[in-house]
């Protein structure tokens, strides 16, 4: 089936619900069982059938195959956030003394993590250039536990090499695990490029709408039992209710997806001629330098792109954000709405230098028409200059 149509339908089996043609919503904690022998004898591996409500349901399921089917893995898990995403698979093969090498462009929370919660530990963190491709072998050690990427950064969107990451790890034994939200499953077939577990914070488009916490978890078939067994130990799990909201966004994610990408190519071509525009970070653009990477990995773009202003003060910056009219000021992306924010880039880098000295932007764009956004940053650009 071709993407498209395995999006309508899998994670659904109309015979099996009396005709509907979503999954219902299943809630449940306690799960009962025909007789003692049944309950006493149930597979404590066995993640896909009824157990008990921490384990899932089939509304669960439904979105976990959906999800894993579309990305080409084995298997998916629904946690509650995309950091809970994050959290146990670094904690699934973390030993104290063993060494765990992070891209220093992730998720801010995802170093927090890896600082505040594996160091405690006695895991060795180490940061690496998100350009560092196949010399990524020159640090790999002999406790060297996992690999961990993101591609593209978060805030300044480095495309890192995942192939050449993983074939170093793979030559290493040692698993390769990817925050693949910007790629999605619909853009970025994560274990045709040598992911071995990819993350993904479905709040953002597999959600799509702003309305709901996610995390998906999805592993090849060599991965899958440590790294649910970790989602269970810790006790994450999410509720029936929000994966069915889940499963109802992601359905329509390729049509969302494709529209906000050619808004985003919009945007980001204007705002590459702008002169209040120093450089536009996004590897969909001709001019990103991980064009190429992205060209040859990715299927499309997510909508979400940093810029850097030529040096402006402080006063005129927030001129700039607070006059958008059609940008939420907010965390988070994915929905069909614009956001904006200016985040500070260079405190979070360790083992790579941030050397642009103008202010970062970052913005996602929705499915507005793009006209309208751009006449928006006309605006706000004449509010900055008339804020000096
Ligand atoms: C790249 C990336 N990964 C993970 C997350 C975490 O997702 P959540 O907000 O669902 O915990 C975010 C959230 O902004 C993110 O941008």
């Amino acid at each position: 089936m071709k993407k498209d149509t395995l999006l309508g339908h899998s994670g659904r089996n109309p015979r099996e619900t009396h005709g509907t043609i979503n999954m219902p919503v299943y809630r449940a904690s306690t799960i009962v069982f025909p007789d003692l022998e049944t309950y006493s004898t149930r597979p404590s591996d066995d993640y896909k059938t009824p157990r008990y409500g921490i384990h899932g349901t089939p509304t669960h399921w439904a979105l976990e195959e959906a999800v894993a089917k579309m990305e080409g893995g084995h298997n998916a898990v629904a946690v509650c956030s995309g950091l809970a995403a994050i959290a146990a698979p670094l904690c699934a093969f973390a030993k104290t003394g063993s060494h765990l090498l992070v891209a220093d462009s992730v998720y801010g929370p995802t170093r927090s993590f890896c600082e505040r919660r594996l160091k405690a530990f006695g895991v060795e963190i180490e940061y690496y250039d998100p350009l560092i491709g196949a010399q990524i072998k020159k640090l790999i050690k002999s406790d060297t536990y996992a690999i961990f990427c993101e591609a593209p950064g978060s805030l300044s969107f480095e495309m890192q090499d995942i192939p050449a990451i993983a074939r170093e790890a793979h030559a290493h034994g040692i698993p390769v695990l990817a925050d693949t939200t910007w790629g999605t499953p619909y853009f970025f077939r994560s274990f045709e490029h040598g992911v071995d577990v990819s993350i993904h914070a479905g709040t953002k488009y597999i959600v799509g709408h702003s309305d709901v916490m996610m995390g998906l978890i999805v592993t090849n078939e060599k991965y899958w039992l440590p790294v649910r067994r970790a989602v269970a130990d810790y006790g994450y799990c999410s509720s029936a209710d929000d994966c069915y909201l889940a499963l109802r966004g992601f359905r329509t994610i390729g049509v969302r997806m494709k529209q906000q990408m050619a808004n985003a190519l919009n945007v980001a071509r204007w705002l590459e001629k702008r002169g209040e525009v120093k450089r536009v970070l996004y590897p969909a653009l001709e001019s990103d330098p991980g064009h190429a990477i992205w060209k040859r990995d990715f299927e499309g773009a997510a909508s979400l792109f940093s810029f850097v202003l030529k040096p402006v003060n402080k006063k005129q910056v927030a001129a700039f954000v607070d006059a958008l009219k059609l940008f939420g000021i907010g965390s988070s992306w994915g929905g069909y709405e614009s956001l904006v924010t200016a985040p500070n880039i260079a405190p979070l880098r360790t083992a790579t230098k941030w050397a642009e000295d103008g202010q970062v932007i970052r913005m996602h764009i929705g499915l507005e028409d793009p006209e309208d956004l751009i006449t928006d940053i006309a605006q706000a650009f004449a509010a900055m200059a008339n804020a000096v």
